[in-house]
């Protein structure tokens, strides 16, 4: 079995590597039922590295009632039967291994599905049982105990509180399908290290970590409201101790986290950064900063400021499962910090978009520390309008309707223009409706095409990959420096005399002088400017 080791002479791949979300569900369908699977990412291996991925993030592919799209996993020591086996998936860490591609998985330690055997013998075994102490049940208040023991919100909207017939109520920061681990029991703490462990000794070289900033709870479960101190669920100090062990134990297998964090404050975020905690964390501020300059220069520097305090690399993200597609979002006139976040029919320029998300995707991968690519990114896809009868997200559910959720985003991947439902493989209707014209996405068609999303991308890859001057390997000089220009264009210099040069104003500008243009995000003008939403990579 391939587990890495520290001695690995690339023992720091992740500082800058390209690493590709995988929603198994929806990238290529190997039995024909309409859900994607293991097998169809199996047969898919070759697009991955003609695309030159190091590494593939795959969302959870647990056994699963799949009420909140597999962050409901009822084991983690088995595959959902929809994807596969866990031999098959052993077989795939090894195979995209021998390709020179890496797996990360996503441990979901926040909460359950409600389908777990640690629940339902919660359940069996009724209030005060010590198998209830492994989740946090009260009783209500008021008459009865009929209203909810706190006045806390949902992550998915309205109370995160659901009361059982026998009076109890139990906590879900999620739906109601995803029940909150206790965090202050040893048992809690011990399962998933050893489910660490085990997913490691497996050949898995990184863990993506949801929701990673809301394990630990205030044991009073206090009002919200009443809070002076700490929050009661965010950012406790509590969770600094569980991620050091977790720390132990990855460096024991030279295998390395990514947590889902999202904290507004800068000093409070990198403290899960510093060298004996986590390697990495997503960058949710350049990924959710609208296309403007300033805006985008200043998520740039705070990033790296944050990141070079406690000597972490940074990452890129520009979307992912949860939030709208670059080329509809950056085709919208949005300019709020709600930015990324879904709504019901805003319009959109998909032909600007597009524009400036092969612009974005430029800016993102010359930029020092390792870049997160989500799977159909690099298709060009839109968020698709998925009819309101086939909505499958809670998230829409528990907004009472209003919240469009994130299934726009998690259409199944078109890969052959010709073939039924776009090549994604199945022989019966995906499980998310594909919208019209979906094909003339499809990668078969891309592949051929010098100007597609496709070549962009994979040009883009190559040359990060074999450029000296992309690599993050924690030195100093390898940061970036911004070059003198005019307001709405972002110039800047990585080593070995490489530019990014993204022009955000109305009008073309010049390269800097002595310069030639190793790839550019859409042609240049008969002159050689750069026209304006258009990236360009340049050696000095
Ligand atoms: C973050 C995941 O990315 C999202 O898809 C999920 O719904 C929540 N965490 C809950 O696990």
């Amino acid at each position: 079995m391939a587990v890495n080791r520290p001695s690995d002479a690339t023992a720091h791949w992740w500082r800058d590597a390209a690493i590709y979300q995988i929603y198994v569900r929806s990238f290529a369908d190997g039995d024909g039922d309409g859900t994607g699977d293991l097998a169809g990412v199996r047969s898919r291996l070759p697009h991955l590295v003609e695309l030159g991925v190091d590494a593939l993030w795959f969302t959870p592919w647990y056994l699963s009632p799949l009420a909140d799209g597999g962050y409901d996993v009822a084991d983690y020591r088995t595959i959902d039967p929809a994807f596969g086996t866990l031999a098959e998936a052993e077989k795939l860490i090894a195979e995209a291994r021998e390709l020179g591609i890496r797996t990360i998985i996503d441990i979901v330690p926040n909460h359950v599905s409600d389908q777990h055997t640690w629940f339902t013998e919660a359940l069996a075994a009724g209030p005060g049982s010590p198998e209830r102490e492994l989740f946090h049940f009260r009783s209500g208040r008021g008459p009865d105990g009929a209203l909810p023991p706190n006045d806390w919100v949902s992550e998915f909207g309205g109370t995160p509180w659901t009361r059982l017939d026998d009076g109890d109520w139990y906590l879900h920061l999620f739906a109601a399908q995803q029940p909150d681990l206790n965090w202050a029991h040893p048992a809690v703490r011990q399962e998933h290290e050893d489910v660490l462990r085990f997913w490691f000794e497996r050949g898995v070289a990184g863990v993506r970590i949801d929701s990673a900033a809301l394990l630990a709870k205030d044991p009073a479960l206090p009002d919200f409201t009443a809070g002076h101190g700490p929050h009661p669920y965010v950012d406790r100090d509590e969770l600094h101790d569980i991620y050091r062990s977790w720390r132990a134990i990855a460096d024991e297998y030279g295998a390395v986290f990514v947590g889902e964090v999202w904290l507004p404050d800068a000093e409070r975020f990198a403290r899960y950064l510093r060298p004996d905690e986590l390697h990495t964390a997503f960058n949710f501020n350049f990924l959710a900063c609208p296309w403007d300059a300033g805006l985008l220069r200043s998520a740039i520097d705070g990033t790296l400021a944050e990141h070079a305090a406690v000597g972490a690399p940074a990452t890129w993200v520009l979307c992912n499962h949860d939030v709208t597609r670059t080329v509809t979002r950056y085709g919208r006139e949005d300019t709020g910090f709600d930015f990324a976040a879904k709504t019901f029919g805003t319009p959109t320029d998909l032909r600007l978009g597009t524009r400036r998300a092969r612009a974005a995707a430029l800016l993102s991968l010359a930029l020092p520390g390792a870049a997160y690519l989500y799977q159909g990114e690099e298709l060009g896809l839109p968020e698709a309008d998925i009819p309101r009868d086939r909505i499958q997200d809670p998230m829409h559910f528990r907004s009472g309707g209003t919240d469009p959720g994130r299934d726009g985003c998690r259409v199944p991947l078109p890969w052959s223009a010709g073939a039924p439902y776009a090549g994604f493989g199945s022989t019966v209707e995906p499980w998310l409706p594909q919208p019209a014209g979906w094909a003339s996405y499809a990668a078969d068609l891309q592949r051929t095409d010098p100007d597609s999303m496709l070549s962009l991308y994979r040009e883009a890859l190559r040359l990060r990959r074999t450029e000296p001057g992309f690599r993050d390997t924690g030195t100093a000089g390898e940061r970036l420096e911004w070059l003198p220009t005019p307001p709405g264009v972002l110039a800047f210099t990585r080593a070995d005399r490489l530019i990014c040069l993204v022009n955000l104003t109305e009008e073309p500008v010049e390269p800097p002088a002595h310069t030639e243009v190793l790839l550019s995000s859409g042609p240049l003008t008969d002159g050689g400017r750069i026209p304006n939403d258009t990236a360009a990579w340049l050696r000095g």
